[in-house]
């Protein structure tokens, strides 16, 4: 149970976050949509804002005076429920309501919110009031989830301008070598994977339930750009024997001959990243690769990629530390974990790592009761799951039962992997 005061700075620490994020981008960059899964900027920070206003407190009182009732269709994403919407791929097109008007959106809404946390809700909580609560926090999960989208969507917008724009100015620390790849053997057995009920967890994470394991070793550390660059120079993008059928015909169809985003420039490999165009960091996890490419990888290299479950399981007891959104580096960074003391490293931050695992309901599985019924279980067919997070996923949202999804052709996502193999 949270209480009000603590909701509160919740509230505005979450909300505060998404606008500072958009500090350095012009409003040109925050209206443009570089492809129909990429949102704008713009619309992100007005869909979080209907989230709010649409699910707490038009809910809460059907009188409740809605800034604009024209938003209700335009900002709705994908929630059949809430009625009809604007289609995904025109985002781009809403020149109006201009940024300055969605600035004013979101300062009405958390007017609303505010007064409606530090008044509606008393100590002596009713049944209604706990079900609110419960999606106000929900709201602001789902808001931490825009602002790694917002800058992953930007990114994409920014990687189509050959000035090689930068969002900040990146002192990247002097890279380290990266250790050798070392595999750390994990135990099999019946092991609880999902979460418990204490804390905040997605319907997708729960329930908690049993599976077994066959023992099995884990990647100490995420694979490199130096190691992918090894891929490359064997031909591993020419080599259909490497690839799944469906990842074979999406390689040749798209031209894939590296991870999204790297250029090279006077024979030199580049990565374009929200600091701009930088010299390839050999160290560094890959990033921007799809499950396809991650796969065909790990078949490469004699292991697989890991299931959730190993996954989750090795690192259920591991401090949640890593290059997260919260730290200076909006790129992925170097091990600098000695490995060979610390078992497995770099699993939090930097990159998302690609499991094999579909995104599937788990036994028991339950959609959340209420208007969020359609958040996640309606997206289970034909997905995987990655864990652990990135360099742009908000700390505070992470956590070992964390089921991240995307279609496994995607890659604009700070995605990359983490070997495993049968023990
Ligand atoms: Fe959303």
């Amino acid at each position: 149970v949270v209480s009000n005061a603590t909701l509160q700075r919740f509230y505005q620490e979450v909300r505060h976050q998404t606008l500072r994020l958009t500090e350095n981008l012009s409003v040109e960059d925050m209206v443009v949509q570089s492809m129909p899964e990429a949102s704008p900027a713009k619309w992100h920070l007005a869909h979080t804002t209907w989230f709010f206003e649409e699910f707490i407190l038009r809910e809460r009182d059907k009188n409740y005076p809605r800034f604009d009732e024209r938003y209700r269709y335009l900002f709705n994403s994908y929630y059949e429920a809430a009625g009809d919407r604007y289609p995904r791929p025109d985002r781009g097109l809403l020149t109006r309501p201009d940024l300055s008007t969605v600035l004013r959106y979101r300062a009405y809404v958390d007017s609303c919110m505010e007064v409606l946390i530090a008044a509606g809700m008393h100590d002596d909580i009713s049944q209604e009031h706990e079900f609110f609560r419960d999606i106000i926090v929900t709201g602001l999960h789902h808001e931490m989830q825009h602002q790694e989208l917002l800058l992953t969507d930007i990114l994409h917008l920014l990687s189509f301008n050959p000035l090689f724009p930068s969002l900040y100015r990146a002192e990247t620390p002097a890279s380290p070598r990266a250790g050798a790849l070392t595999m750390q053997t994990c135990g099999g057995g019946l092991v609880p994977v999902g979460a418990r009920e204490e804390g905040f967890s997605y319907d997708c994470e729960k329930p908690c339930h049993s599976v077994f394991l066959q023992a099995y070793r884990l990647a100490r550390r995420a694979v490199t750009n130096g190691e992918w660059l090894e891929f490359i120079d064997d031909g591993g993008y020419r080599n259909p024997l490497l690839w799944l059928a469906d990842g074979w015909e999406t390689c040749q169809r798209n031209n894939w001959q590296t991870p999204l985003y790297w250029r090279q420039v006077d024979g030199q490999w580049h990565q374009f990243g929200l600091d701009g165009l930088q010299a390839l960091n050999f160290a560094a996890p890959v990033c921007h690769i799809s499950y396809y490419e991650a796969d065909a990888y790990a078949r490469w290299a004699g292991k697989r990629l890991p299931t959730e479950q190993e996954w989750e399981h090795a690192l259920a007891n591991a401090p949640v530390e890593g290059n997260f959104l919260e730290f200076p580096y909006w790129r992925p960074q170097a091990c600098t974990t000695d490995t060979a003391e610390n078992g497995i490293a770099q699993a939090y931050g930097d990159v998302w790592e690609w499991t094999r695992s579909p995104y599937t309901a788990y036994p028991g599985f339950k959609p959340e009761r209420g208007p969020l019924q359609e958040y996640n279980g309606k997206f289970m067919a034909n997905q995987f799951v990655l864990k652990g997070g990135s360099c742009v996923t908000p700390k505070r949202q992470m956590r070992a039962t964390y089921r991240n999804f995307f279609f496994p052709h995607q890659r604009w996502q700070f995605s990359g992997l983490r070997l495993a193999e049968d023990a």
